[in-house]
């Protein structure tokens, strides 16, 4: 498949997201390095918190930055996705690196009762997929119910300046084990939707994954932080310890649930 075998769409069946593009999600993603992305994640929880035995990492994917982070172990450690096919290739690469790592399908906007732990993780564009400020809302509202007084939920936000800034980065071609692959990607700055179409071939056959993420700004996440239950303790720029401000790309976020009579805030 090239880019000139007509548009993305044409004599293509359409998929749900992140179905048939689990099977080969780590190849199209091996330019991230999570093993960084790990231990940047690790030195914030050690910075904020500095005891996380327990963790539950939302949109965990195909579970590579819960594996990664298992050299920081040992955690009590569950991986949910709302996808699951990545589940499913999370649990394969566990059993295969012989990890006790626990991986289920969630909804991170309706979680099940699970016991409370140290740290929530979301990472790598999970909260741009929600595409409403008010389900914003209800995650933060879930994150809280998931953790223990004084526990940390990190996350991070794709921003507007992140799409406007590479028009072209997320485009490309290749070949995994399981398809070929045309990645287009679109952002309209007027409705901040970031729209990527994955074309997939597989066995002679193509299929189109339209995946929809929301550019916010870190005014809106301030807003939405400061209305929620959670405490806000930093949101750092990219992956430093710099605050981050409105010429950010990518913002890692540490909120807390609070401890009785004690503050969080910075
Ligand atoms: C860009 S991928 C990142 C996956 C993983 N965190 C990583 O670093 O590779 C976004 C993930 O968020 C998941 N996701 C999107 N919306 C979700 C929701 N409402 N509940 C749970 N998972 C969701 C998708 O299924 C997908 O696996």
């Amino acid at each position: 498949m090239t880019r000139d075998d007509g548009p993305p769409t044409a004599g293509s069946r359409n998929a749900a997201p992140y179905t048939l593009l689990a099977e080969g999600y780590d190849t199209v993603m091996e330019h991230v390095d999570y093993e960084a992305w790990a231990d940047y994640v690790y030195a914030l929880l050690m910075e904020h918190h500095g005891a996380v035995r327990s963790i539950l990492e939302l949109g965990c994917g195909t579970g590579s930055l819960a594996l990664a982070l298992q050299a920081y172990g040992p955690f009590a450690y569950r991986g949910t996705d709302g996808s699951e096919a990545m589940v499913k290739v999370a649990q394969r690469k566990a059993r295969a690196a012989k990890i006790p790592v626990t991986f289920t399908p969630a909804d991170f906007r309706d979680l099940p009762p699970l016991p409370p732990v140290d740290a929530v993780l979301l990472l790598y564009d999970g909260l741009n997929y929600v595409l409403e400020p008010s389900e914003i809302a209800t995650l933060f509202e879930q994150v809280y119910r998931a953790l223990k007084p004084g526990g940390l939920f990190v996350f991070d936000q794709s921003t507007p300046l992140n799409s406007l800034n590479h028009p072209d980065g997320f485009d490309d071609a290749g070949r995994t084990e399981a398809f070929e692959y045309l990645r287009t990607s679109r952002y309209d700055p007027a409705t901040h939707l970031h729209t990527t179409l994955f074309r997939l071939g597989v066995d002679g056959q193509t299929f189109s994954e339209t995946h929809v993420q929301r550019a916010y700004e870190l005014a809106e996440i301030e807003y939405l932080v400061a209305h929620s239950p959670l405490v806000r303790v930093a949101a750092y720029d990219g992956f430093s310890l710099d605050p981050a401000d409105a010429s950010a790309e990518r913002i890692h976020w540490v909120l807390q649930k609070g401890q009785a009579g004690a503050s969080a805030e910075k």
